[in-house]
């Protein structure tokens, strides 16, 4: 069966036609995306194989859920040893133990951590400790925390949710002290990604601190991009920066459905005077995918060694864009997530569907994601060469219309 037919039936039966909004196709790959794949039948180091079996270097990695390469032999040895001894039950797992110990060890905040299966849930739980904690309910929050309610203004969100939570732009000091201002003794936390497309800015987070302290508020990190593959104690590690709770996710279990929020006893402990349970949230399949990551960042460098690899991966990218001579377009991000920026949507559609002809899957706007498993000549030459090709494409869509 073709993937079009995939596709097809998928549009008949999955709401929507993807239960991740961020794989629909027309959000992967932008307008022109009638050709390009929607579903895959095997992924394996840096390479995706699709249903009509070609097989594509992936700079996409799951959204960045995979860090070592998709099915890395010690994840899936970890995770059927355990899933054969049964990964569930109405016991808690020794797993659990260890991993927050292991984690509470490596993350600078880390005095007690919960398990949830989804970043969204680990955040919403961050959220929902910090409100039991100091008794307030205002979150002023910058960043992307998932699609639950709590921090989101779609459709469906009822307005009394909304108005307890304040968005700010990210970095923006003046925006961030005003809101907290705004919120007074009913500021409950600051929730803030650290690193969003840059660095922070100088001192953008010690202010987030200064006012989250002063105000006797929460401050939480969302780590889940940066955990485990800008540095494996998050980017408060790299900034010297501590908030009181972080989550984390995505690389933390490379691909299995796991977060993690870790924090001061004090606010952790708030779980003790609220509810927050997940029938599955100690299931050991995923934390055993997670021990065997934090095994390697223990055995192997694995951070620096992803700056290493995305360096060469979006040095290819820039080679590519130098030799092209376009306008319009620039590389950009930090070496382990770094994405193209493009100034027109649909030159940025076009070179995707060039690129994704000659072999490569890049991601339509932040980021692309480097893996151990791009540490291969073979690949970064793919993703330089497959660079070029979408470039040209853009070229004759800029001089020919076509
Ligand atoms: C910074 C950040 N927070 C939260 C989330 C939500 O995580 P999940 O999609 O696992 O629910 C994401 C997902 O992209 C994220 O990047």
């Amino acid at each position: 069966m073709s993937d079009r037919e995939w596709r097809e039936r998928a549009e008949r039966v999955v709401a929507a036609g993807a239960s991740t909004g961020s794989k629909r196709p027309a959000t992967m790959f932008g307008g022109e995306h009638h050709d390009a794949p929607s579903h895959f039948v095997r992924a394996l180091g840096c390479r995706v194989v699709t249903v009509d079996g070609a097989t594509l270097i992936d700079c996409t990695m799951a959204l960045g859920a995979v860090a070592l390469g998709y099915a890395d032999d010690e994840v899936v040895r970890r995770v059927w040893r355990v899933a054969a001894n049964g990964s569930v039950a109405g016991l808690n797992h020794i797993l659990e133990v260890e991993i927050a110990e292991r984690l509470c060890a490596v993350v600078p905040c880390g005095e007690r951590a919960l398990f949830t299966k989804s970043g969204a849930e680990g955040v919403a739980a961050a959220v929902r400790l910090a409100r039991t904690y100091t008794g307030r309910d205002v979150v002023v929050g910058s960043g992307y925390f998932g699609w639950l309610d709590w921090c989101s203004d779609s459709a469906g969100v009822p307005d009394g949710v909304k108005r307890d939570f304040v968005a700010v732009p990210w970095g923006d000091s003046g925006a961030l002290g005003a809101a907290v201002a705004a919120a007074g003794d009913r500021l409950a936390a600051i929730v803030v990604e650290p690193v969003v497309e840059r660095e922070p800015p100088d001192g953008w987070l010690a202010h987030a601190r200064a006012l989250a302290d002063r105000a006797r508020a929460v401050l939480v990190f969302d780590e889940i991009k940066t955990g485990f593959r800008l540095h494996p104690g998050g980017y408060q590690a790299i900034a010297g920066v501590t908030p009181d709770v972080a989550v984390f996710g995505k690389a933390l279990a490379n691909g299995f459905p796991l977060a993690a929020v870790v924090g001061h006893a004090d606010v952790m402990e708030a779980a003790r005077h609220t509810w927050i349970s997940g029938t599955l949230a100690g299931e050991a399949v995923a934390l055993a995918a997670a021990q065997a990551v934090l095994d390697r960042h223990e055995r192997e460098d694995v951070c620096p060694r992803l700056r290493g690899v995305g360096a060469r991966m979006r040095g290819a990218v820039v080679d590519a864009l130098d030799h092209a001579g376009i306008a319009g377009v620039g590389v950009e991000g930090l070496d382990p997530m770094w994405f193209i920026r493009w100034s027109d949507a649909a030159r940025e559609t076009r070179f995707l569907a060039g690129a994704r002809e000659a072999g490569v899957l890049f991601k339509r706007g932040a980021y692309d994601y480097a893996a151990l498993a791009h540490d291969d000549e073979e690949a970064i030459s793919a993703i330089g060469q497959a660079a070029a090709a979408g470039f040209d494409a853009v070229r004759r869509l800029d001089t020919e219309g076509q």
